[in-house]
């Protein structure tokens, strides 16, 4: 029998799913206890901005992975962390984080293809012409490398100017390509990764004002126009000169009824206290109140790594405390208040689960196609895991909506971006297979749910 590989390339991860029948077993873990948890009961995404340069901090580490489910690399996917130099790209940071999610189970949203800011002293200087090829090359560079792993990308970033005139920020893309260069990044964009949410991101956007009418019709003409956008980034950036606005629900709506899902991307609120949770409260129960409202992320684990640190305005102080703010969006994303909670349904040795159920999809005299069907038990999940054991002679040339690690022919797969899932709901990976000689089904082992 022949040697057999195993391991899949950054890129031969992504691809379609097909349809499910073979059973597994179940296992409990931690249900609504956590902020990953609580949202995935809402069927929504909870994440955080991560650094690559803390993940070696054992409490950073430890709190990233129990209470969250999506992550943004801060910085290391902008522009001058990943080409430096034209055509020169580096991925050591960002993958550092794209292995950590994954390896929990996490969602990456993709931060950020085209801004004005971090740009390479290089891109400036470019003519118009010469420019847009940069940008494109760009787009496929960073989205190829990632293709089939990010959720959602920002794919251009804070193009509108702030002040009342609702007017395009000058930019090198925005004064040498004009208007049309966040369409040509949009269609680039989706022609690299298909499978990717295209977002358009931006800050004092949260409330109805100049800047966010300009947004809007922005995206109104997109959608009137087949321009592929798919959601709108919402930073939420607040503090006492911009707090959370009064109309902020109102305004997700609106976006969301173009049309396109929206997200809110960089949530912190400086503050502290009751205040703070309050605020904190508000913003959590406008997502939820929108259907459109798909997840949230807010921007840091803890406030002593915050990009505003002095304003304490994250979920976790520096030691990695809960605040009340944390409590506060638990409980409003419906969860329990926490482990040790009497009667908190979340404690261990609750009963969250799945099942993992196994399908051949399609058959051919050298090879097959086969497909796991994991469903969530009666609580929701932040997570699972499946084991897939192969016959001996087969292997597997390519595997997708999962991220797969092997020991000899037991792959153990993890999801790429499909984790959370609400009680009772589904989702799948699929693999192609090598016969070589053996027809035999894979086994499909425990399902493990966190
Ligand atoms: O890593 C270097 C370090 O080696 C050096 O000694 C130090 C000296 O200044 O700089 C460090 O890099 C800093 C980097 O953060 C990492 O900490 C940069 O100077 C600093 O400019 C950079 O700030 C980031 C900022 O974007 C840049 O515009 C913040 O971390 C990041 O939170 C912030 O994020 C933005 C979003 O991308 C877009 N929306 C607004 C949001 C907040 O400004």
């Amino acid at each position: 029998m022949s040697m057999i590989v195993r391991r899949l390339s950054r890129a031969a991860t992504a691809g379609l799913v097909a349809a499910a029948a073979l059973t597994a077993a179940a296992h409990s873990a931690e249900a609504a206890d956590t902020l990953g948890s609580a949202a995935a009961g809402q069927g929504r995404y909870f994440g955080t901005a991560v650094a690559a340069s803390h993940l070696g901090e054992s409490d950073y580490a430890a709190t990233l992975d129990r209470e969250f489910s999506s992550v943004t690399p801060e910085n290391e996917m902008k522009w001058d962390a990943t080409e430096p130099s034209r055509g020169s790209f580096t991925f050591t940071s960002a993958d550092r984080i794209v292995d950590h999610a994954q390896s929990q189970g996490m969602d990456v949203r993709g931060h950020t293809l085209v801004w004005h800011s971090q740009l390479p002293s290089w891109v400036s200087p470019l003519g118009a012409q010469d420019l847009r090829t940069a940008m494109n090359a760009h787009i496929n560079g960073l989205m190829g490398h990632y293709k089939g792993e990010i959720h959602s990308w920002d794919v251009v970033n804070e193009a509108f100017q702030d002040g009342g005139s609702g007017a395009r920020r000058s930019s090198p893309f925005q004064d040498k390509l004009g208007d049309g260069f966040i369409e040509e990044a949009f269609r680039t964009a989706r022609a690299a990764d298909p499978a990717a949410k295209l977002c358009y991101n931006d800050y004092n956007t949260d409330g109805v004002n100049a800047k966010s009418n300009a947004v809007y019709d922005m995206v109104k003409d997109f959608k009137s126009r087949g321009v592929p956008i798919d959601c709108v980034g919402f930073q939420s950036h607040f503090n006492s000169n911009s707090p959370v606005p009064s109309d902020y629900r109102h305004n997700l709506q609106r976006f969301a009824d173009l049309g396109v899902d929206v997200q809110i991307t960089e949530l912190d609120i400086e503050g502290s206290g009751s205040a703070q949770a309050a605020d904190y409260t508000k913003v959590v129960e406008a997502c939820l109140a929108v259907s459109r409202c798909t997840g949230m992320t807010v921007w840091g684990v803890t406030d002593k790594y915050s990009w505003r640190s002095g304003g304490t305005p994250l979920l976790f102080d520096g030691d990695y405390n809960e605040k009340p703010a944390y409590g506060a969006v638990l409980s409003a994303l419906g969860g329990s208040g926490g482990p040790g909670d009497p009667g908190d349904p979340g404690d261990p040795g609750d009963g969250a689960s799945c099942t993992a159920t196994y399908t051949r999809t399609a058959d051919w005299s050298s090879g097959y196609n086969g497909q796991v069907t994991i469903t969530a038990g009666a609580e929701p999940i932040s997570s699972w895991t499946a084991t897939v054991t192969l016959p001996a002679q087969q292997s597997v040339s390519s595997l997708w909506n999962g991220t797969p690690t092997w020991s000899g022919n037991v792959m153990t797969v993890r999801p790429s971006w499909n984790g959370p899932l609400a009680a009772g709901a589904s989702t799948s990976f699929g693999f192609t297979a090598a016969k070589n000689g053996s027809d035999a089904a894979p086994t499909v082992g425990t399902c493990t749910a966190s």
